[in-house]
C-alpha cells in the first residue's frame, strides 16, 4: 500500500472526526497495515495536515488541532512566564535528563570524580579554543566529553537566553498557535528543549521542530535528550535531526512553510564561509520560510561575534531579508556604521546542579556560566518591523550621520537605546542609534544630572525609541566616538507603546 494512499485516508478519517485511535485508520485501508507502519508514514505530515497525536498504550489517539492563528498570551500564561524569568534556570527534569546522559555515556555516576575531571578539562579547552580567532579556532564536536561540556558550560544560558527571545517574539505576536520550528545547528538540543520549555507554560499551543546537525556525537545526545523532555507535555511534536552541512544544504530537503528559523551559535562556526557566504546561506534557506515567518540569529556578546552578526544583518537587509529587531531604521536610511557591537543583558540564571559540583575545586569561577548576554536579529520576508518609527524629512531632529557638524552645540536627536547602562557609578552611558550613524554615538548622563526630565532613559528596555531634546553633542577622541551629554535642562521622552523596565 503507498504512502499516498494512507496520507489521503487520514486527510479523509480527520476531517469527518475530531479525535480517533490511528488504529482505526486500518478499517478504511484497502490492504491491512501496522499501526508502526501507519504511525511511520504520517508522522513527517501530521503537523502540516493540522493534527496532534497522543501515544496512547501500543496504539496513539489523533486529535484534530485549532486552526492556526496568532498566539496571544494570556493573563495566566503570561503570569507563569515572569514568574519563570523571575529566577530562570534549567528545570529539575532537564537537569535529571543531562545527569543520566552523562551516566549512559561514561558508565559511571553523573558526579563521579572522574568524570568531573574530563568534564573540567573539557570545558577548558572548549573555551581556550573559543576565544581563539582565524584558522586555529576550530571548534569540535566529535569526541563525548565536548558534548558533555557543552551541555554542563554552555547549553544552560543559552537554553534560558532562547526563551527570552521566544517570549519576547510571543508578546510582540511574532508566533503563531501552530508554529513550524527549524534549528539549524542544534548541538544537543538547546533550541528545541529552550522552546518545549516554554511552550510547556502556555496553553494548548503546537510547535513542530526540525532540526539539522553535522555531528554525530551531537544527534546522539539530541536524541536522548530532545524527545524524552517533549514527552513530558504533548504539544511540541520533534523529529530526529536531519544529518547534514548546512554549508552545502539542498534547501528542497527541508521542509515548507518553516515559521521560525533559528540560527543559534552557529554562523560564528561557519569557518570556510566568508560573511557574505554566510548572508547568502541565510537569505537562501529564506525561501523556506512561510509568507510572515522569522529567522532569528544568536551570536555570543563579544565584540569580534556581535560586530560581524551586525554586518551579517545589514547584509541580509540589503539582499531582502528585512531587519524586524533590533535596529530601528528612524530615518529609512542605509546603515554605514563600520563596527556596531550591540547585545542584550538579563539577570544571571541560576547554576545547575552539574554546573555547581564541576566548581567543587580550586578554580570555582571557571566551571560556572550564568551570565546572559547575547547579540541577536530578527529578519522577515515582509516589511513589519518591532519598533515601526519613521521620522519626516523636516523634523526637528539631527541625523547621527550629521552629528559631526553639530559638535560642542546643543541639539535634538530621534533613536533606539542599543545598550543597558554600560557606564559606572558617576555616569550613567548608554548606546544610541537612529540607523544613520557613521561612528558610535552614547548618551552621557552624569548622576548628579538625573531629574523627572531625563531620568526614563534609565528605565528604557534594549531597542526602546527616545526622543532627546536640548543635549550637548561632544566628539570623544579617544574612542572616535560622539557623545550627547544630558544636562539638568535635557529632556527625554519615551515613544508611546514602549516598554519599560
Ligand atoms: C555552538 S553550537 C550551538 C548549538 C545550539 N544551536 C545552541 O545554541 O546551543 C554550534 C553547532 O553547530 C553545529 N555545526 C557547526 N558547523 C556546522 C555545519 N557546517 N553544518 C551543520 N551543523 C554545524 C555544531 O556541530 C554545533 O552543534
Amino acid at each position: 500500500m503507498s504512502d499516498r494512499e494512507i496520507i489521503s485516508t487520514f486527510k479523509y478519517v480527520s476531517r469527518m472526526r475530531s479525535e480517533f485511535m490511528l488504529s482505526e485508520l486500518r478499517d478504511y485501508l484497502k490492504e491491512d497495515s501496522s499501526v508502526e507502519k501507519i504511525h511511520k508514514t504520517l508522522k513527517p505530515h501530521l503537523f502540516d495536515l493540522g493534527c496532534n497525536l497522543f501515544t496512547q498504550g501500543d496504539d496513539y489517539r489523533v486529535i484534530r488541532g485549532q486552526p492556526c492563528r496568532k498566539l496571544e498570551l494570556s493573563e495566566e500564561e503570561i503570569k507563569k512566564n515572569e514568574v519563570f524569568f523571575n529566577s530562570a534556570g534549567v528545570s529539575r527534569k532537564l537537569e535529571r535528563f543531562i545527569e543520566q546522559y552523562i551516566e549512559k555515556k561514561t558508565s559511571k555516576d553523573w558526579d563521579d570524580p572522574v568524570v568531573m575531571e574530563k568534564i573540567r578539562k573539557a570545558i577548558r579547552t572548549q573555551k581556550t579554543v573559543y576565544w581563539k580567532e582565524g584558522d586555529s579556532r576550530n571548534i569540535s564536536y566529535e569526541k563525548g566529553y565536548s558534548i558533555l561540556a557543552y551541555m554542563a558550560y554552555q547549553l544552560p544560558v543559552y537554553f534560558i537566553q532562547f526563551q527570552y527571545l521566544l517570549y519576547d517574539m510571543a508578546k510582540n505576536g511574532l508566533l503563531k498557535t501552530r508554529m513550524k520550528i527549524l534549528d539549524v545547528g542544534s548541538g544537543p538540543g538547546t533550541i528545541p528543549l529552550a522552546v518545549t520549555d516554554m511552550y510547556n507554560r502556555l496553553d494548548g499551543h503546537n510547535a513542530e521542530i526540525n532540526a539539522i546537525e553535522l555531528f554525530e556525537e551531537n544527534i546522539e545526545a539530541y536524541n536522548y535528550l530532545v524527545p524524552q523532555y517533549a514527552a513530558v507535555k504533548s504539544n511540541v511534536m520533534v523529529h530526529e535531526p536531519i544529518k547534514e552541512d548546512i554549508t552545502g544544504i539542498d534547501i528542497e530537503k527541508l521542509p515548507d512553510s518553516i515559521d521560525l528559523m533559528v540560527f543559534s551559535n552557529v554562523l560564528n562556526e561557519l569557518k570556510e564561509l566568508d560573511i557574505q557566504q554566510k548572508a547568502e546561506l541565510v537569505s537562501k534557506m529564506a525561501n523556506k520560510l512561510s509568507d510572515d515567518g522569522n529567522i532569528i540569529i544568536i551570536e555570543p556578546a563579544d565584540k569580534s561575534n556581535s560586530t560581524e552578526l551586525r554586518r551579517l544583518s545589514i547584509l541580509l537587509k540589503k539582499m531582502g531579508v528585512r531587519i524586524y529587531s533590533p535596529c530601528s531604521f528612524i530615518w529609512s536610511a542605509e546603515c554605514s556604521l563600520e563596527v556596531c557591537w550591540s547585545f542584550e543583558h538579563k539577570k544571571d540564571i541560576r547554576p545547575t546542579r552539574l554546573m555547581q559540583k564541576l566548581a567543587e575545586c580550586d578554580e570555582p569561577y571557571r566551571y560556572m556560566n550564568t551570565d546572559i548576554k547575547y547579540s541577536y536579529a530578527i529578519h522577515r520576508k515582509d516589511t513589519l518591523a518591532k519598533q515601526d518609527v519613521t521620522v519626516p524629512p523636516k523634523a526637528r531632529f539631527a541625523r547621527m550621520s550629521k552629528i559631526d557638524t553639530h559638535n560642542k552645540k546643543r541639539i535634538n536627536v530621534i533613536g533606539a537605546v542599543m545598550s543597558e547602562d554600560i557606564g559606572d557609578e558617576k555616569y550613567k552611558l548608554y548606546r544610541i542609534c537612529d540607523g544613520t550613524s557613521k561612528k558610535a554615538v552614547y548618551a552621557v548622563l552624569p548622576s548628579h544630572n538625573i531629574n523627572e526630565d531625563n531620568e526614563v532613559i534609565i528605565r528604557t528596555v534594549y531597542g526602546s525609541i527616545i526622543k532627546i531634546y536640548n543635549v550637548l553633542v561632544r566628539y570623544n577622541e579617544t574612542n572616535d566616538s560622539y557623545n550627547l551629554l544630558i544636562g539638568k535642562g535635557t529632556s527625554i521622552e519615551l515613544l508611546p507603546d514602549t516598554e519599560v523596565n
